[in-house]
């Protein structure tokens, strides 16, 4: 039989590649979780595993980590809240890490304000277009074409592919760099677990004992 990540007994964590990841690894450290194999920076390796622990640790783009979550291909998995919002899918979001904090916002120049003001038929261009429509068509019932894009969404109002963007601002320098600011802001943002659902009611009692755990940290530091 195929050897996969999802063996019985282990409880699987996927986490998204980058920043996320490293922080997650140190707030887990400190709930006494490691995983020295990982720490190799130059490791091509895709899974890790604490075998005394009985945990299994991979990485993957972020926007995977609610797909092997939802399929169960891991118990648990660490991503931020754009990422939850923009793939929607069928997994319970546990736990604020409380890292990562950023706000998802229409930004643009500041001409483009009277667009949004009057409703007008805009374009919108996003790397995140279910949030973008959810937004628009949900919240604010404005009318609005959306267009993709897979990043440098700044360059959408700066070369007029479209009159607003939405995207993620964190310390505004991108915006103010090029002209741009913040018109409206979506929502805030940071990292979250989330689990699978079956997992939850399955192997509850460490899933659970995790989660306390980590709220007990993340209240000491006051997050
Ligand atoms: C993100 C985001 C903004 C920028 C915001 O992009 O999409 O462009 O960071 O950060 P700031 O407010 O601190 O300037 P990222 O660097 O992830 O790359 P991308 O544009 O290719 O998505």
């Amino acid at each position: 039989m195929m050897q996969t990540a999802r063996e019985k007994d282990y409880l699987v964590f996927a986490l998204g590649k980058g920043r996320l990841a490293n922080k997650t690894l140190k707030l887990l450290e400190q709930i006494g979780i490691s995983c020295e194999e990982m720490k190799d920076p130059d490791t091509r390796k895709l899974i890790f595993v604490n075998e005394e622990l009985k945990l299994k640790f991979f990485l993957s783009k972020g926007p995977d980590v609610p797909t092997y979550v939802e399929y169960g291909a891991a118990d648990i998995g660490v991503v931020g809240k754009d990422t939850i919002l923009e793939e929607n899918r069928r997994v319970y979001e546990v736990l604020d890490l409380g890292f990562g904090k950023c706000r998802m916002c229409v930004c643009g120049f500041p001409e483009a304000r009277k667009l949004l003001e009057h409703h007008e038929k805009i374009r919108v261009a996003s790397k995140y277009p279910e949030i973008a429509r959810d937004y628009f068509y949900h919240k604010k019932q404005q009318t609005v074409d959306i267009i993709k894009l897979n990043g440098s969404v700044e360059l959408g109002p700066i070369v007029g592919l479209s009159d607003v963007i939405v995207d993620i601002v964190e310390t505004g320098s991108t915006l103010r760099e090029n002209g741009l600011e913040v018109l409206e802001e979506v929502c805030p943002l940071s990292a979250r677990m989330i689990v699978n659902p079956v997992s939850m009611r399955m192997q509850n009692e460490r899933i659970s004992k995790l989660i306390r755990d980590l709220r007990q940290v993340l209240e000491q530091e006051g997050k």
